[in-house]
């Protein structure tokens, strides 16, 4: 399933081969990289086509649904949802969790709220979840915001390794249920 998700300013599109220098040019920013768990920094042409060519395996195993977030055409950032133990939330079996980053240049216009409300209408909407995750570090008030804003609520804490910093970093967690994004967004 390659989804293709519309909203009011952008498109959500899965990512091709050709988007790995775009990719590298956006995520090589320390301010992006330092803020994630998984992108190493520095970053390189090799990474970025490495985990663009491991999308469709990723999707069909049901352990990932990475898209860009495309404005006028060109990539402005990326979200996706990541198949995570449920255990670090509380919660039996596995649990889909989302991400999201924008590159620097965007920041501060609403994107990254306005692609993860997308990304999480989608969870619940097509892959029929119930509950999804979310979690950012302890340092990261503007992410805090933004899951706040979309109806998240704290689930505990655990400790997360960034690949870029090399260190652990404290992460709180939070949980969206469907029933509360329903609620929220108006939507029977
Ligand atoms: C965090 C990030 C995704 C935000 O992207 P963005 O498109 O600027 O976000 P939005 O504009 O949709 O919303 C940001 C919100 O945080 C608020 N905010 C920004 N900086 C803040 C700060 N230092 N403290 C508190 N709130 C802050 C903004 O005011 C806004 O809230 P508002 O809509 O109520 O005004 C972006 O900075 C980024 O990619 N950072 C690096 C990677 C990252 O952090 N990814 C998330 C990992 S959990």
């Amino acid at each position: 399933m390659t989804p293709e998700i519309k909203t009011e300013r952008l498109l959500l599109r899965s990512f091709t081969p050709e988007d790995a220098p775009r990719l590298v040019e956006l995520v090589s920013a320390w301010d992006v990289a330092r803020m994630t768990s998984r992108i190493p920094h520095p970053y390189s042409p090799e990474l970025a086509a490495t985990w663009i060519a491991n999308h469709e395996s990723g999707r069909t195993a049901g352990t990932d649904y990475p898209l860009a977030i495309t404005s006028g055409g060109q990539i402005i950032g990326c979200t996706g949802l990541h198949r995570a133990p449920g255990k670090d939330w509380g919660l039996a079996g596995d649990i889909l969790e989302i991400g999201y980053w924008i590159g620097v240049p965007y920041w501060g216009r609403g994107y990254a709220s306005e692609a993860a409300g997308a990304m999480i209408a989608w969870g619940f909407g097509q892959l029929n979840q119930t509950v999804l995750g979310a979690g950012h570090f302890a340092d990261n008030p503007a992410s805090r915001r933004i899951l706040e804003k979309l109806g998240f609520t704290p689930a505990g804490q655990r400790r997360m390794t960034s690949a870029a910093r090399g260190t652990d970093v404290d992460c709180p967690l939070l949980l969206l249920t469907r029933d509360t994004w329903h609620a929220k967004s108006g939507i029977k």
